[in-house]
């Protein structure tokens, strides 16, 4: 079985996907993480985020050791892989590695959970269950801010928010794979919701599904 979680950044995405792959027994893929490597990797050589074919040249080279970085988690790096999520060869060459762990997830998962943006539509269309998992920019942004504080590192929360917009624009416009709901997705805005809520919401949903 394969759970396809999309939606826009600090959406409740990762927390979902993680609470969900650990009742099931599921593998967890967040594909965000390959962007984030794939620009953090252009950046590292001096290269040129608008480069498209350094771009895929980093995306083709690059090795699942290379997802455990911390430095992957910074915002610098959210804004590099946004930029680089929108080249086309970038995409496809990130295509197979994901698919692959959707189908043949490490075992002994008996399932596979993958959250980014374009799971539903794109990379498993296929999949069992969809949920899209949303919120309001403002609440959003709140928090992000907080996460950061609660992490020790100094943020404005004008900035913070304005960096979410950004990003979020750049994922909805762009010509290939843009953010979007899918059509059979279940819509999750979790604006007004705290984690449990947002959990029980799929797993009510992945029960009238089976
Ligand atoms: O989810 P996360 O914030 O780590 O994603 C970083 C960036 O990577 C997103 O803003 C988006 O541009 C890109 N991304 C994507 N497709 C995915 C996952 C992430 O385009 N499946």
């Amino acid at each position: 079985m394969i759970i396809a979680i999309d939606g826009p950044a600090a959406a409740g995405k990762g927390t979902l996907a993680r609470r969900l792959a650990e009742a099931y027994g599921f593998a967890l893929l967040d594909t965000g993480l390959l962007y984030r490597a794939v620009g953090m990797k252009v950046v590292a050589a001096d290269g040129d985020l608008d480069d498209e074919e350094g771009a895929a040249r980093a995306a083709r080279a690059l090795r699942p050791d290379e997802l455990s970085n911390p430095a992957l988690r910074s915002d610098a790096a959210a804004q590099a892989a946004s930029k680089v999520a929108a080249i086309a060869p970038v995409r496809a060459a990130l295509l197979d590695f994901q698919r692959t762990f959707a189908h043949q997830p490490p075992s002994p998962a008996k399932g596979a959970i993958l959250d980014g943006r374009d799971i539903a539509t794109t990379v498993c269309p296929d999949a069992e269950i969809k949920l899209f998992v949303t919120a309001s920019a403002e609440i959003r942004a709140k928090r992000r801010y907080k996460e950061l504080l609660d992490r020790g590192l100094s943020a404005i929360y004008a900035r913070v928010l304005e960096d979410l917009e950004e990003r979020d624009a750049r994922d909805k416009a762009r010509a290939v794979s843009p953010l979007v709901a899918a059509p059979d997705a279940l819509v999750i805005d979790t604006s007004a919701m705290d984690a449990d809520r947002v959990f029980a919401t799929a797993v009510d949903f992945i029960k009238s599904r089976n």
